[in-house]
């Protein structure tokens, strides 16, 4: 069901129940996250591995405090500055924090949500919702509540609506290392930049033996929609290349003068990264409705959201097609 009745949401969620939450990143598969048995339905249902943490969330910076130490520094900079808002912190965890969260870490990911349906949920809870984006693992995160409905409708009693989503990117993640220096788990909706403009220079988590352990289930496929999706920095010459008959390109600004009847969708024809950003999914999932053979995605300009949505459409088209 798709309510926007709040009230009904909480109580589902006291029950023990999971629901489809809206933020402003995208929709969430919220639970109670100090209840270890609707925390592993969170994993059933997601299909997800036990050793990939959730974020909880919690309606303020001072709450964030009963699940969490002192944080670092930097974090509290960032906290005060992007709260309520898409930034996730990871940091060392109270003992509260049950382990089925945090899949057996010390430390635990944590947000403050800035959708004003979230906050009102949140707010009428004793405690915090542990919530991922709510697709099955490897799909496309949804930015819509019918997106959820399609993905879950048999095995959750309720989406609370609250439209589409804002920003359609999820939070970005940041972790310290042991010296706390600011680390980029996961790019997301905060660019780099504005992280850089407040706190200095951070780093960009890179995919190495050692660092993969500091953050499980930040790689290979992700995002991906069904038909398989190319990205390119030519679309062009990819499009003369391609053999498949139907294809849908997915490009920022422009569309190609192509004659072929190839299908053309235009992320932001005024050439505006934050509104290419919140229509991705959103396009994705468009897009599987289509059922094109293949997608062509044209690679964004690498810099603050452009950064972003490159690093999403990489994993959507990771081990496909190349
Ligand atoms: O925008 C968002 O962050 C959305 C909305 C619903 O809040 N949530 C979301 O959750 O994207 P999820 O579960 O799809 O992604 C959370 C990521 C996972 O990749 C997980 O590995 C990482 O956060 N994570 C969680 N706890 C962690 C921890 N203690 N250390 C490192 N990474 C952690
Ligand atoms: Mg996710």
């Amino acid at each position: 069901m798709i309510s926007t009745d709040v009230d009904l949401a909480a109580s589902w969620l006291r029950k023990g129940e999971l629901i489809g939450l809206p933020t402003e990143t995208v929709y969430g598969l919220a639970g109670n996250g100090l209840r270890d048995e609707t925390i592993k339905r969170i994993y059933e249902i997601k299909q997800r591995p036990l050793i990939n943490p959730l974020i909880l969330h919690v309606p303020s910076a001072a709450d964030c405090q009963t699940y969490t130490y002192q944080l670092p520094e930097k974090a509290s900079v960032l906290a005060s500055a992007f709260w309520p808002g898409p930034l996730t912190l990871v940091v060392k965890k109270a003992p509260g924090v049950p382990d089925m969260v945090t899949g057996g870490k010390d430390t635990v990911a944590i947000r403050v949500p800035a959708h004003p349906a979230a906050l009102e949920v949140l707010r009428r809870l004793d405690f915090p919702l542990a919530a991922p984006s709510a697709n099955p693992f490897g799909r496309i995160s949804p930015t819509r509540a019918q997106h959820v409905q399609d993905y879950f409708q048999e095995t959750i009693p309720m989406v609370l609506d609250g439209g589409p989503c804002r920003e359609g990117l999820e939070s970005t993640i940041l972790g310290f290392s042991p010296k706390q220096e600011p680390i980029v788990l996961r790019l997301g909706a905060v660019t780099v930049e504005s992280l850089t403009d407040l706190v200095g220079p951070v780093r960009i988590f890179q995919r190495n033996g050692k660092e993969e352990i500091l953050a499980p289930g930040m790689f290979g496929k992700h995002y991906a929609p069904r038909a398989p999706l190319i990205f390119s920095d030519d679309v062009l010459h990819s499009v003369l290349r391609q053999k498949a008959r139907n294809i849908a390109l997915l490009l920022f600004e422009k569309p190609l003068p192509l004659s072929r009847g190839v299908y053309q969708i235009c992320l932001s024809p005024k050439g505006d990264l934050r509104e290419a950003a919140a229509k991705l999914y959103e396009t994705l999932h468009d897009l599987d409705k289509l059922e094109p053979d293949v997608i062509i995605a044209q690679q964004f300009p690498q810099t603050g959201l452009g950064m972003v949505i490159n690093d999403k459409l990489k994993r959507a088209a990771f081990q496909k097609h190349q």
